[in-house]
């Protein structure tokens, strides 16, 4: 990836169009490393275009699967069933928490010792969450500090556990169930707040039986895996980014089509509507589990919103960008219970708070989250993307607002979830 590119972005007068959007990222990881598991070949259309999901498909390749993928987003992966290949070097999850979080799960029941690592921002976060159940599942794994990576993982003959993770996590849910899918016995996870469900879908895609029981997913170890031919849906936390635009310029009208509409990811839409917004669904469709159809999006006004409990977790990557528009809504936005905000790509709640100051807004940066007031006026700016994708893109929407020019430094790390997002933002900007 080129390091440290500068984006301007000039104030937009309205936002219309339609559009499809990148393969969401979530699927993607789960349906690669599912079908490194299954027995025969798997393909996907429209498979995640970024830097994340090609860093899962590095890992696999690594662990012995053969891939190919072109130009149109067709990825064929061929299966090896339930034990892998051992890796001849450290696997490398580039800045891909996903990958290297849900991956764990796999490795944990693999007969060889494996040794994960990833790029700085990776290197700082939280594994613990992932170290504690594998841990009780029979796996031995070293980590710097009880705490971060490189992982050094010995796989095991796996025992299922009933688990309650301490943090809402679908990263550690899908750990814990691959890991479960190799355990002799059942596992279960219980989720304290329901968190999105790909893992337990995609498994179901695969063949397994995956059972939800109350606030409970269980999963009997010793499953086979058969291979999956599927679509990947639109990324809606990718499509976040315009229907928060197009929310925010009274005359706009967006359509964007094939776009996930999972329940437990599309959080955004009844935000945006208690925000003011008229949106309609059309031609909705399941595929493997998942509801994929086309959303359109009239702007409105609305009232003031406050996001916590459940719902901050439904809606935990599209915050960013609803916190960089807040100022220009009519009520503001308070969001609470967000202090994994601090542990994601950056500090997301320090960054936001950073940039919108930036521009001249006024905000209140709490512990686990912000208070925005609504109706103010921003200025353009020269904003830091600190080395997140999603920071990045929240503030390319802000600045379309906000009089005068803003500069974006260091925007080459939009290639992690949507390398072509500033191309497809030109054209449904209008000026
Ligand atoms: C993801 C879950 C979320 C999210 C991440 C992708 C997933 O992380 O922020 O971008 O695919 O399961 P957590 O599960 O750690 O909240």
């Amino acid at each position: 990836m080129e390091k440290g590119t500068t984006v301007t972005i000039r104030p937009a007068r309205n936002i219309l169009g339609s559009l499809r959007v990148p393969g969401d990222k979530s699927i993607s990881h789960r349906y690669a490393m599912l079908a490194a598991l299954a027995n025969g070949t798997s393909r996907f259309d429209n498979f995640a275009p970024g830097a994340d999901c090609q860093s899962t498909l590095s890992c696999v390749a690594s662990l012995g699967c053969k891939i190919e993928r072109d130009e149109k987003g067709t990825v064929v992966i061929d299966g090896l069933g339930p034990q892998l290949q051992a890796p001849t070097a450290a696997l490398d999850c580039g800045n891909s928490g996903s990958t290297m979080r849900m991956l764990s799960g796999i490795l944990a029941g693999q007969s060889f010792a494996s040794e994960l690592i990833g790029d700085a921002s990776l290197s700082r976060r939280p594994m613990k969450r992932i170290v504690e159940p594998l841990t009780q599942m029979g796996a031995d794994i070293r980590t710097v500090s009880g705490e971060c990576a490189p992982l050094k993982i010995q796989g095991a003959r796996l025992r299922g556990i009933e688990y309650r993770p301490a943090v809402s996590s679908a990263q550690v849910k899908s750990c814990v169930l691959f890991a479960g899918l190799l355990a002799e016995g059942s596992t279960r996870v219980e989720e304290p707040v329901r968190t999105r469900d790909h893992g337990e879908l995609a498994l179901r895609a695969f063949g397994a039986e995956v059972e939800r029981e109350k606030g409970s997913v269980i999963i009997r170890g010793g499953q086979t895996l058969r291979p999956l031919e599927a679509s990947v849906p639109g990324d809606i936390s990718s499509a976040a980014f315009f229907l928060c635009a197009a929310a925010i310029f009274s005359d706009s009208n967006l359509v964007i089509d094939g776009v996930l509409l999972n329940p437990t990811r599309s959080a955004l839409l009844d935000v945006l509507t208690a925000m003011g917004s008229r949106i309609s669904m059309l031609r909705v469709e399941e595929s493997h589990g998942e509801l994929v159809g086309t959303v359109s999006l009239v702007a409105g006004q609305g009232g003031p919103l406050v996001i916590a409990g459940a719902m901050t977790a439904r809606l935990i990557d599209e915050l960013p960008v609803l916190a960089a528009v807040a100022p220009y809504t009519a009520g503001g936005l308070e969001v609470r219970d967000a202090r994994e905000l601090r542990v994601k790509e950056s500090d997301r709640l320090s960054a936001v708070t950073t940039n919108l100051r930036a521009m001249g807004a006024t905000v209140d940066e709490r512990e686990d989250g912000w208070k925005i007031a609504g109706r103010q006026s921003l200025h353009g700016a020269e904003i830091q993307a600190f080395d997140d994708h999603r920071i990045a893109m929240a503030f390319a929407i802000a600045a379309l607002k906000a009089e005068g020019e803003t500069l974006i430094h260091g925007t080459d790390c939009v290639a992690i979830s949507y390398p072509s997002f500033f191309q497809d933002l030109e054209k449904l900007v209008e000026r």
